[in-house]
């Protein structure tokens, strides 16, 4: 009863909902009373009516400041993760779903074994997670970004391209988004680590917001308008995403459903080779470039660029090229870093040459271990070492993994993305380029 009083949003009809059920129970619980004690005494009969007055007073005031609750949805997504619900290290999942989405990308819902509750996260994140696949010698580990948005968060949900061998190259197809597809199903247990990740959209800010993938970089972007369109129903966002045709499209009905809930919702897929059945699908022909988001958008707006790397490259010159400033467009790479999206700035003091063996030194975690070439990238390597430093992209893009370097050499593998502070390293894609390397972890 009091629930549904409580449900009641205006003040006035709260009040004297309150007011009449206060009247009513002090009305017959004093008649009750009168009634058995002695119905003829008037002053009896005159304490009663004083009684329900009362009673319908207190009732209206009480009814005026009961407040309804805020809704079930707004409060479990943004509030503060308890710590009961977040972990350490790995943790093992089992899944419960497995969905195809498209030619290429095919969804796992994960639920944790011990079937105890799970933590939400911030749209944008992703989930690490680690197979031990026949023929490799250790475990691999990826990352996966979580692509759903759930209410109450009860599963996560990655979204898994098969990645082929690229054309040309006669290199095996991808380890892991392979054996995923052919070896995982329902039942399949799989470790996870706690979602990561900064590539996020705040969802407490009201700035329009522009989601701009292609491929499997739709993911991230499905899990930021679901957060959108539930806690922040009227933040404009546009959903702008690049496919082939619709056989290589994931997510076009989901997406669909998002727009039924969300007026604010503006969506527009572009196909590059739209097939006969594609038609009334797709907004336009071609590829999504800057020209496109500079005719969609005609308003100031936060950028969220996910896709492949070329994608990603030219759309973030265009807009640099039309004035959007840098702390206005976050991207996540999946792949290799961009090559020239930031100057990186490698502090000479800190980068060696590669070299076959070196003594690494954790002084933190006290241990000194012996490295050699196909033993991976240090932060790999403290891994299988039981050392656990942080780390995020894996691809050297957040600057997550960042150290200081004591003493000696690091070679980068690959050219890292983000800014590196003066005597630190990123382990993520950097191996000893000294024969002796003392870390800070
Ligand atoms: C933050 C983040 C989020 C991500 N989210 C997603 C997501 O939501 N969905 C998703 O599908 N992926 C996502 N990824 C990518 C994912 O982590 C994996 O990188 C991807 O699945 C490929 O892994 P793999 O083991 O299958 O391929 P790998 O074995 O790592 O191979 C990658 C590619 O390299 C090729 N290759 C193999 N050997 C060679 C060689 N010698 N020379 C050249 N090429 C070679 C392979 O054929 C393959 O095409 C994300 C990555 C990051 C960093
Ligand atoms: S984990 Fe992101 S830069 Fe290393």
């Amino acid at each position: 009863m009091l629930e549904n009083i409580r449900r009641i949003k205006n003040p006035i009809l709260r009040s004297a909902a309150a007011a009449s059920l206060a009247f009513s129970i002090v009305t017959i619980v004093s008649s009750v009373a009168i009634g058995l004690i002695n119905p003829k005494n008037k002053s009896a009969s005159g304490i009663g009516v004083y009684s329900s007055l009362l009673g319908t007073t207190c009732g209206a005031i009480f009814g005026l400041v009961l407040t309804s609750k805020p809704s079930q949805e707004r409060s479990v997504s943004t509030e503060v993760t308890p710590n009961s619900k977040i972990w350490k290290d790995w943790r093992n999942f089992v899944v419960v779903r497995k969905v195809k989405e498209s030619e290429e990308i095919t969804s796992f819902y994960l639920q944790p074994e011990d079937k105890s509750e799970i933590p939400n996260f911030q749209p944008g994140q992703f989930l690490t997670i680690k197979l031990d696949i026949p023929g490799q010698d250790k475990s691999v580990i990826r990352t996966y970004s979580l692509s759903d948005y759930p209410e109450p968060c009860e599963y996560y949900r990655l979204s898994i391209k098969r990645e082929p061998a690229p054309q040309g190259l006669d290199v095996p197809p991808g380890v892991a988004s392979n054996f995923i597809h052919d070896r995982i199903h329902e039942g399949s247990i799989i470790p996870a680590k706690p979602p990561n990740g900064k590539f996020v959209l705040d969802v407490k800010k009201s700035i329009p917001v522009v989601l701009i993938s292609n491929g499997v970089g739709i993911t991230p972007m499905i899990s930021m308008a679901k957060a959108v369109t539930r806690l922040k129903p009227n933040r404009p966002i546009w959903f702008v995403h690049g496919a082939r045709d619709g056989r290589f499209h994931a997510f076009r009905d989901e997406v669909m459903e998002i727009v039924q809930q969300n007026p604010n919702l503006n969506v527009h897929f572009r196909y590059s080779r739209p097939t006969p059945e594609d038609e009334g699908h797709y907004h336009s022909i071609g590829y999504v470039d800057a020209a496109l988001i500079k005719e969609l958008i005609r308003q100031e707006a936060e950028y969220f660029l996910c896709g492949s790397p070329s994608f990603m490259q030219s759309i973030m010159q265009g807009l640099k090229e039309s004035g959007i400033p840098d702390n206005r467009v976050f991207f996540e790479s999946f792949g290799k870093p961009m090559k020239g999206t930031k100057g990186s700035q490698l502090p000479a003091a800190t980068v060696g040459e590669e070299i076959e063996e070196a003594e690494i030194i954790f002084a933190q975690s006290g241990k000194t271990l012996n490295w050699k070439q196909g033993d991976g990238s240090i932060l790999e390597f403290a891994e299988a070492n039981d050392i656990n430093p942080p780390y995020s992209c894996r691809a050297g893009i957040c600057g997550t993994c960042m150290c200081k370097i004591n003493s000696g050499e690091v070679a980068y593998q690959e050219e890292p993305t983000a800014t590196i502070d003066e005597d630190s390293v990123l382990i993520c894609i950097s191996q000893p380029g000294s024969s002796r390397v003392v870390l800070d972890i």
